[in-house]
């Protein structure tokens, strides 16, 4: 396994997958994400098959401080509960702390989603603000709303 700043035709591999990586983003949106400035994603790779992806911003940045969104962390079903989940995480984190800089990392997920919430919890992530009825219908349910819960994490925290 390894990680990737950039696969070949990544565009298309979101979109092809865009089901199993549960992103519910259109292919315009897609398209715009990869091609902005401030985007910053990677891969990881199987056998260099892309198998997981995390897909996020920088808010802010100056000489000592960078703000991060998360936008999107996923891997393929057939190779979810085996820990890449979490790998791909601590491979954000190395990344963003080699800035040196004290570095804030923001996301939101949707109540529901139990397995992300567990990983993110686990690496430390605090849930710091929620919003009720945030998300569209629950296919399962699709008169219910769900809410999503906003998570920070600092890593190099100079104060
Ligand atoms: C969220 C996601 C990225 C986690 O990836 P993963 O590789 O399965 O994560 P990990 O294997 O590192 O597991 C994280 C924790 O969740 C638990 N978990 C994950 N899948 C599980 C399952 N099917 N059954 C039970 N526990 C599970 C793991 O047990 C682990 O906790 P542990 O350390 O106590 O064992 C993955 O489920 C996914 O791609 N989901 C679809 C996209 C998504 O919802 N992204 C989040 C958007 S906010």
């Amino acid at each position: 396994m390894k990680f990737s700043a950039n696969i070949e035709n990544s565009q298309s591999w979101i979109i092809e997958n865009r089901d199993y990586l549960e992103i519910n983003w259109n292919d315009q949106a897609i398209s715009e994400h990869l091609q902005k400035e401030n985007s910053f994603n990677f891969y990881l790779l199987d056998d260099d098959h892309p198998i997981g992806v995390l897909i996020g911003h920088f808010l802010y940045q100056d000489q000592n401080v960078s703000e991060f969104e998360i936008l999107h962390i996923a891997v393929l079903p057939e190779f979810r509960n085996q820990g890449l989940g979490r790998m791909i995480l601590e491979e954000l984190e190395k990344q963003l702390k080699s800035t040196g800089k004290s570095v804030k990392i923001f996301l939101e997920a949707s109540a529901i989603n139990k397995f992300a919430i567990k990983l993110y919890e686990k690496l430390g992530y605090k849930a710091y603000n929620e919003r009720k009825n945030y998300y569209g219908s629950n296919p399962i349910n699709p008169s219910s709303l769900q809410d999503a819960i906003l998570f920070a994490k600092n890593l190099n925290a100079r104060t």
